[in-house]
């Protein structure tokens, strides 16, 4: 981690915000924003010190990009004061896509490639500073994918790439084909869902002291919203550790539990909301000592440790 809080990704200078502004719900409102309220919300996002923005070409059903491409270019920032983040290799079954017949995955170089390039054209922007593997492909032919990806970087258009959903062993067969490293694996981690703790995925990314990214580290909201009692159990958890800490936002201190972790977990908030997300960045002041971490985790659990 650098001096200002940036998680360095690459040895030439490829950074992330502490934490990501995520996009996948920009469309999900019932209202869909006009490019100016788009503009407002990057800019809302930027002022918090979210500069980096989480895509996938089939977020929205392949239509954010294009609306966050619109309020960029209506923002008043600079592109190079932001990181942009995209993803392939997710093909759905789609109007926006007839010729997919059903959901599957593409790694193949000349999908990678097309993909990329509707995702610059959709962002406007002539490069992307990370492009993610979205899932991985049973049917990755590890040469060829590793080749597309390198072509990538090397045409300026990708300034790293990494994979998302990965575990550890497909992680390692891609990057062993790749003439540099991974910059990161983008998992799923929340207080409710804690299974990379111990399914190797965390000891993976120490050893290789790559940063983790993290999806919907509030388990996509089901952690305010859920009726189950791991989720009941999570947020009594939550609030007695946020009276001890002086936090006012449960969500704060479910990102801090995130943030307690050495192995530099890069969240990626999913709120479309100002106000919520000004309330999560103040999870980078918390602190949560040893104790107060593993209460969290027993409530998620269900159990102390043994
Ligand atoms: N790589 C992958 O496979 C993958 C998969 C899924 C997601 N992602 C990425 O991860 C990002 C985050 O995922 P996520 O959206 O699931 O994250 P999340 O932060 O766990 O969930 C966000 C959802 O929770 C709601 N929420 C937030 N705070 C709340 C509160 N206090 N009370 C009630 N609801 C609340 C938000 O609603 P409001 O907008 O109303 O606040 C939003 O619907 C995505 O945007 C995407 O970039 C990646």
């Amino acid at each position: 981690m650098s001096h200002d809080g940036r998680i360095a990704l690459t040895r030439d200078g490829v950074a992330l915000s502490r934490l990501v502004f995520g996009a996948w719900r920009l469309l999900d409102g019932g209202v869909r924003p006009d490019a100016d309220q788009v503009a407002r919300l990057i800019g809302t996002a930027v002022d918090l010190g979210l500069t980096s923005f989480d895509h996938a070409d089939i977020y929205g059903n392949y239509e954010v990009e294009a609306a966050f491409g619109a309020g960029l270019s209506r923002w008043n920032g600079k592109r190079e004061e932001i990181e942009l983040i995209s993803k392939c290799d997710i093909m759905l079954a789609s109007a926006n896509r007839p010729q997919n017949r059903l959901k599957h995955y593409d790694t193949s170089a000349a999908h990678i490639n097309a993909s990329v390039e509707r995702s610059l054209g959709n962002l406007g922007t002539d490069y992307l500073d990370l492009l993610l593997l979205h899932r991985p492909d049973p049917l990755m032919d590890a040469d060829e994918t590793a080749a597309a990806l390198a072509g990538l970087v090397k045409a300026g258009k990708a300034r790293a790439v990494g994979v998302s959903n990965f575990t550890p062993s497909q992680f390692d067969l891609l990057a062993s084909r790749l003439p540099f490293a991974l910059a990161t694996n983008q998992i799923e981690m929340s207080v409710l869902k804690t299974s990379a703790l111990t399914d190797g995925s965390l000891d993976h990314e120490q050893r290789l002291a790559y940063a983790p990214m993290i999806w919907s580290p509030l388990g996509g909201g089901s952690l305010f919203t859920g009726k189950e009692s791991r989720e009941a159990r999570v947020r009594a958890a939550l609030a007695a550790v946020a009276a001890e800490v002086g936090a006012g936002d449960l969500a704060a201190v479910a990102i801090a539990w995130l943030l307690r972790h050495p192995a530099r977990l890069v969240p990626v908030l999913g709120s479309m909301k100002p106000e919520r997300l000004a309330a999560m960045v103040k999870a980078q002041e918390i602190k949560l000592d040893r104790q107060q971490w593993f209460a969290i985790l027993e409530a998620s659990e269900g159990r102390p440790v043994a």
